[in-house]
């Protein structure tokens, strides 16, 4: 049984399914090993031997239920023509500062510039089990304009909100150009084996209720819409998003992930057509292995039957010891349903 395709549908299943965000990176000693010679990030996302074998580790570590491909939320933004580096901090030096420069990205119709996904893809759905799910994902319209705009990862989101509110018209067709190029990107992922897709709004929570809704949750919308007939579950994580939480009943996805200032009594309450997928505080992770384990429970505890997928409220951080997973993912495989 696929336990965590069955909870994005809203399924009965036997114990919570469990994955990670960002289960595959620095805090694996294998990880790191394969970095080391491979050099640079951009070069391993592009190489789909390596990009399958990193999404591989933590499946084979931890016997999670769902795979997620080894990419990030920025690489499809090269086709559109933005210049990448990662230090590992991303980097954009030909930032989006005018409408000219909107007026300039390229849109991919068809979408292509990525082929290296659908073939790391293409290889790790050969050798998953039946039993473990592969997720593809791609950054929300809101979060990638935000890196567009600002260059690399902001504190204060100063040019990107100004941008917006000096050039509506033109922040509007930005967002719309990220909506449809991410909706064919993710439509090409389903395509290659993908069969959830995760839309990463990670900075939403910077957003006023008003804001959010004209500049995340439309184009977020915008893009769910469009892969409605991919048949495959939706998942929209809009990170530090609980003051948004009565703006979502009607959103067009199977699954709200959840970050972990939640609590996920309330979200079940105020959404009760969605699968949530979350919440632990990934710091929870630091601490010793018995509070790790009695968080995780509790957690547990307040989630709902039907249609929940255990997870953290955001990415593991590269600080944290494999036992301190070991611990969290046990806990769940130890849950059972009532
Ligand atoms: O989850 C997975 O295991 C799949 C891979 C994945 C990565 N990035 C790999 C990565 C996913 C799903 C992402 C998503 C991503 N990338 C998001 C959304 C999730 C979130 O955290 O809110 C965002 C905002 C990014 C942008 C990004 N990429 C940043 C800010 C950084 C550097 C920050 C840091 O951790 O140092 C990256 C680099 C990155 N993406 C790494 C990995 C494994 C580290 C690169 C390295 O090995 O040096």
């Amino acid at each position: 049984m696929n336990r965590f395709l069955a909870a994005c549908r809203r399924e009965a299943v036997d114990r919570p399914p469990v994955w990670i965000m960002r289960q595959a990176g620095r805090y694996l000693p294998e990880y790191r090993e394969i970095r080391r010679r491979a050099g640079d990030f951009l070069t391993m996302c592009r190489t789909p031997e390596i990009a399958a074998e990193v999404t591989l580790q933590p499946i084979r570590r931890f016997g999670l239920d769902a795979a997620i491909v080894f990419s990030d939320i920025l690489t499809p933004l090269v086709p559109l023509g933005a210049e990448l580096s990662f230090t590992p901090a991303p980097r954009i030096h030909n930032p989006v500062r005018s409408p000219a420069d909107v007026a300039a990205l390229r849109a991919p119709h068809r979408w292509e510039g990525t082929e290296y996904l659908s073939e790391t893809l293409g290889r790790v759905r050969e050798a998953l089990d039946e039993d473990t799910a592969l997720i593809g994902f791609c950054g929300a319209p809101w979060t990638l304009a935000t890196y567009l705009v600002e260059g690399t990862t902001s504190r204060s989101f100063s040019h990107v909100k100004a941008f917006a509110l000096n050039h509506p018209e033109a922040f509007d067709r930005l967002l719309e150009v990220l909506a449809d190029a991410m909706a064919a990107y993710l439509a090409e992922q389903v395509a290659s084996g993908a069969q959830a897709v995760q839309v990463f709004d990670s900075w939403i929570g910077t957003l006023s209720r008003e804001d959010a809704q004209r500049w995340a949750l439309r184009p977020a919308q915008r893009l769910l819409e469009q892969m409605a007939d991919t048949g495959v579950p939706r998942i929209y994580f809009p990170n530090g998003g609980s003051h948004l939480l009565h703006d979502m009943p009607d959103l067009p996805c199977e699954v709200i992930g959840l970050d972990w200032r939640v609590n996920l009594e309330r979200a079940a309450r105020i959404l009760p057509r969605h699968a949530l997928q979350g919440n632990l505080d990934p710091a929870t992770l630091l601490g010793p292995l018995d509070a790790i384990r009695e968080r995780t429970r509790a957690m547990l505890a307040r989630a709902p039957e039907r249609g929940y997928i255990a997870n953290l409220g955001h990415g593991i951080t590269p600080e944290v010891p494999v036992a301190a997973v070991e611990a969290f993912v046990a806990t769940v495989r130890d849950h059972r349903h009532a």
